[in-house]
């Protein structure tokens, strides 16, 4: 099956690196303009480098996802620049490695600020646009921890789950708009915001026990391996394009058989 996204503009949020940017490669080599945002302005114009280089159109825009304001000027350059997004893609988010009782109200806010303020700013900004030009393809990354619960990152599963509410509701509000929202719910994916929380636990357990959770853990996946961010482009090209134009108001897996919720 052969995406066309010839014409189209993409804006990736958090596309800097990790899965968005596998996103924005995908798209890019398949015809969209691609605008990459990242809270790291230098990394999302390196980002955005790499792809015209390969005779691609992109941009690099800076962002804080958190921020309503910062978000309002993130689309103005998009549309200004490359025109107005067709294809919304929403990557950005945090993580943090606790248990629940040893958080507090300063860990929780900042996870809600991003994870779940950010989604619910950039909707809020993309979408009469998108209803006015009877065209939008959204997606926001979640994780299977806010469909199966997950030790240690209860507040992050709390906002991912609230993104998921969010995009079911307002599928149902625009979908007669000629717009989609779809989630992705990823697995442990090998990017760096996994490989720094498993840094931190490697320290922190030491070699001999960190090597015997490695291998418990790939026991867990029916597939046998972690993911890799090129797992996640491509289900992020497939549901932001034409062939996915009946699929609306879903989370979708990609997790080598994780959970199977
Ligand atoms: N990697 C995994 O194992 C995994 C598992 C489940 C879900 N996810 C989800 O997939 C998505 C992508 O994760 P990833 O692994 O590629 O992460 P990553 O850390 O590699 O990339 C996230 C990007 O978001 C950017 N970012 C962070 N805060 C921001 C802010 N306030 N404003 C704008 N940009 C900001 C970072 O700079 C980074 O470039 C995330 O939503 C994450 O929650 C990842």
């Amino acid at each position: 099956m052969k995406l066309e996204f010839g014409g189209k503009v993409a804006l990736i949020v958090g596309g800097a690196r990790g899965i968005g940017f596998a996103g924005a490669k995908e798209l890019c080599e398949a015809g969209a303009k691609v605008a990459i945002a990242d809270i790291d302005g230098k990394a999302a114009s390196t980002a955005a480098e790499k792809l015209t280089a390969t005779g691609a159109q992109s941009i690099g825009i800076q962002v804080d996802i958190s921020s309503l304001e910062s978000v309002k000027s993130m689309v103005a350059k998009a549309e200004k620049e490359l025109g107005a997004p067709d294809i919304v893609v929403i990557t950005a988010a945090i993580v943090d490695d606790k248990l629940f009782v040893e958080s507090g109200p300063e860990d929780w806010k900042r996870m809600i600020d991003i994870c779940l303020y950010g989604p619910l700013n950039v909707l809020h900004v993309v979408l009469p646009g998108m209803i006015e030009r009877e065209y939008g393809r959204i997606v926001c990354l979640a994780t299977d921890s806010a469909r199966v619960g997950q030790a240690r990152l209860s507040y992050y599963a709390a906002a991912k789950a609230g993104v998921i509410a969010l995009v079911k509701s307002v599928a149902q509000e625009v979908g007669r708009n000629g717009i989609t929202l779809n989630v992705i719910s990823p697995g442990a994916t090998n990017t760096e915001l996994r490989q720094t929380r498993e840094a931190a636990m490697q320290e922190q357990i030491g070699q001999e026990k960190y090597e015997a959770r490695v291998q418990k853990v790939l026991r867990m996946y029916p597939l046998r391996r972690i993911g890799e961010p090129e797992d996640h482009a491509s289900m992020i090209a497939f549901l932001t394009s034409d062939r996915a134009s009946w699929i609306t108001g879903q989370v979708i897996s990609v997790n080598g058989g994780f959970v199977m919720p």
